[in-house]
């Protein structure tokens, strides 16, 4: 007798050269719980436009080919099964995080992830705004509070403020206190100034050096644009980017680049700010797992982050571990 696998929908690539051309819907295995994973049912589901770019999502951490790999880092969504030694989280929990570059990605139906990746998500917060939160929530924070370190009083610049980081980069400088000076396109200044910067600086028409000096400056777009706010950074002050290492530094002060972590206590107060109120998402569009080729190739730009939600129908709030084991099982 042959063993029945079962199977999930998942979007995957193996094309390196196509793209995000190159991702299709298919029928994979459920992933399996390894020492201290859980299995998450994904409701929502998130992606970097540039994640096929990356070498995590190719190979493994020892460099051999990983493909078919499926993207998507963020997730949020409901605990299904505990792996061997498992601790601190249980079957039905919502929880939401980031996933290992290296490891097959959210755009499924469910993804194994390493427990300590994961926070619980509050039953009050939708799936969607957990999803939306991830990335730029903790990019931003650790941009800067960790590498930054921002204090009240002082000044940033952050640039591409309308989009997915830059936005939250914004609301979580102000609401530390912060001076913040806001940069993107023409059309883009009312929506910065929506998420709380007291300036606007267009790009494309200003003149990025009559900003003066300012003591952090947080980059998500690089090249010239990195260089020249080097400039601007008074003694003492931080270049932080988030694009890779920049030529130019600051005269007296420090550049850092930095790539994204997990971590379950910062994750913890963004999603409390976006509780009371304090911050909030920025979703462009949201699109079904089905859809999602077609999210990921959209005709028109689409401003701030685009989410797959998965289970479009929320069953994480209702479900009791049986239940899920039971909505979970199609064999082929
Ligand atoms: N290192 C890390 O851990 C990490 C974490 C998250 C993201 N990232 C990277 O950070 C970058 C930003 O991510 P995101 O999700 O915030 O992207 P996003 O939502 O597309 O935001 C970028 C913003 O910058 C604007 N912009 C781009 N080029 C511009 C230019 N030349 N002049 C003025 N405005 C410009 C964009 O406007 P338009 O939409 O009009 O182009 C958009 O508003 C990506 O490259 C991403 O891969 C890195």
């Amino acid at each position: 007798m042959t063993e029945k696998k079962i199977v999930m929908k998942a979007i995957v690539v193996t094309d390196r050269a196509a793209g995000t051309a190159g991702m299709t819907l298919v029928e994979r295995p459920e992933p399996r719980a390894a020492i201290n994973d859980v299995v998450v049912q994904v409701h929502a589901s998130g992606f970097t436009g540039d994640e096929l770019t990356w070498p995590s999502t190719w190979t493994d951490r020892v460099g051999r080919d990983r493909t078919p790999s499926i993207p998507g880092h963020e997730l949020a969504g409901v605990v299904t099964a505990l792996g061997y030694g498992t601790t601190g989280l249980s079957i039905g929990q919502r929880v939401f995080g980031l996933t290992d570059w290296y490891r097959d990605g959210t755009l499924a139906e469910y993804v194994a992830v390493e427990a300590r990746n994961l926070t619980p998500l509050p039953g009050d917060v939708d799936f969607t705004v957990g999803a939306a939160l991830v990335m730029p929530g903790l990019t931003a924070w650790q941009g800067l509070f960790e590498h930054g370190r921002l204090q009240a009083g002082q000044s940033v610049l952050v640039h591409g403020a309308a989009g997915a980081v830059g936005s939250m980069v914004t609301q979580l400088a102000r609401e530390a206190g912060a001076y913040v000076i806001g940069t993107g396109r023409a059309a883009d200044r009312q929506t910065v100034l929506d998420f709380g910067a007291q300036e606007f600086v267009d790009l494309d028409n200003d003149a990025l050096e009559d900003v003066g000096g300012v003591d952090l400056v947080f980059d998500v777009l690089g090249g010239d644009i990195a260089k020249r706010s080097a400039g601007l950074i008074r003694a003492g002050g931080t270049l932080v980017s988030i694009v890779g290492p920049t030529e130019a530094r600051p005269a007296d002060g420090l550049a850092v680049d930095f790539v994204v972590e997990s971590d379950r206590a910062q994750l913890s107060e963004i999603v409390r700010r976006a509780r009371d109120g304090r911050v909030r998402t920025n979703i462009g569009n949201v699109a079904t797992l089905d859809d999602a080729v077609a999210a990921f190739n959209p005709t028109e730009r689409i401003k701030g982050k685009t989410i797959i939600r998965v289970h479009p129908r929320g069953l994480g709030d209702c479900l009791t571990p049986t239940k899920v084991q039971f909505t979970r099982r199609r064999r082929v």
